[in-house]
């Protein structure tokens, strides 16, 4: 059973106070891209996980790898209502880049779910692997569900955001490193004198989202977690500015960094800012996406 999942951006991410719980409560437009992790999983006779591609080395591959968690989370779900499921190699295939602030891990829990509700026939709905998704991670829910969605709570909260069918060209710029995402939170926490007592959606961006004017859309972007991951890895202020001065739309730093994001006018255009920005010398690499993507969804049964 092989399901493919989306990376996510975040078009707007507004972060409140932190909570007694460790976490931040949010208010963020969640956006699926183009760039998909593959994940299969097959009957084994105990649970483990293999990862290749994009920085697998990166991936903790014992009971602390996300999918293998999500996989856990399901299994009690199914055990607690009658049948018994059993255990799985999971297989990674990674496209999307790790701790690079593009949700990597919860899309590989994400296509977990969805790969061993088939596998087992779990019978599961979308809700309910929803409610499985957000104990996992904050980002989980969403990469489930895809497309561009308002996200609330940790995240995981999530309304579909009504949208014409526009398609967004954007470039991905990869940086040489990694952000924590607990660091990025706590770094914010510290640079901020004023915490707003809540986090409020951007209502010129979604009005912008309805115009489907993608030049409106890139005046738009924000990330309260912007200028954290910035003190964190100032390099990425140069790549947001090779970007903008080369024409995209609109620049940000992805979720909790350092990957950067551009938004540009049409496919032709973003052909010319990957070109021109993996020339600059100010990333790793770069990658053309498009959204919003569909979130994880089978593509092979075989296996
Ligand atoms: O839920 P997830 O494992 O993706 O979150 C990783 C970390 O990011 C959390 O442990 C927390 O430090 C931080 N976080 C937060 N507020 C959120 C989401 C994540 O502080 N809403």
């Amino acid at each position: 059973m092989t399901v493919r999942v989306p990376a996510k951006l975040n078009l707007q991410l507004a972060v409140g106070p932190p909570r007694a719980d460790g976490y931040h409560d949010l208010v963020t437009v969640f956006h699926a891209v183009s760039l998909y992790d593959q994940v299969r999983v097959e009957p084994a006779r105990r649970d483990g996980v293999t990862v290749t591609g994009e920085g697998a080395d990166r991936v903790p591959v014992d009971q602390d790898n996300l999918a293998l968690r999500a996989a856990a989370a399901l299994r009690t779900a199914i055990r607690d209502r009658g049948s018994g499921p059993g255990s799985v190699h999971v297989t990674i295939a990674k496209r999307i880049p790790v701790a690079a602030g593009l949700a990597g891990g919860s899309a590989d829990a994400a296509a977990a779910l969805v790969a061993c509700n088939e596998l087992w026939a779990g019978g599961l709905s979308q809700h309910q692997l929803a409610e499985i998704a957000a104990t996992v991670g904050s980002d989980v829910a969403f990469a489930l569900l895809g497309g561009t969605a308002v996200g609330r709570g940790r995240g995981e909260q999530l309304t579909p955001a009504l949208a014409p069918a526009t398609q967004y060209h954007w470039v991905l710029a990869f940086a040489d490193g990694q952000l924590s995402t607990p660091a990025v939170y706590a770094a914010l926490d510290r640079l901020r004198r004023v915490v707003p007592p809540e986090a409020a959606l951007d209502a010129a961006l979604m009005s912008a989202l309805r115009s489907g004017d993608a030049s409106r859309v890139g005046q738009r972007l924000s990330n309260d977690l912007q200028p954290a991951a910035l003190s964190l890895f100032p390099a990425l202020r140069k790549t947001l500015t090779a970007g903008l001065e080369l024409g995209a739309l609109g620049a940000l730093v992805a979720g909790s960094g350092p990957t950067c994001v551009f938004l540009a006018a049409s496919a032709e255009r973003a052909l010319e800012l990957a070109v021109s920005l993996s020339g600059a010398g100010v990333c790793r690499s770069v990658a053309r996406v498009s959204g919003p993507a569909p979130g994880a969804a089978v593509v092979s049964v075989a296996k």
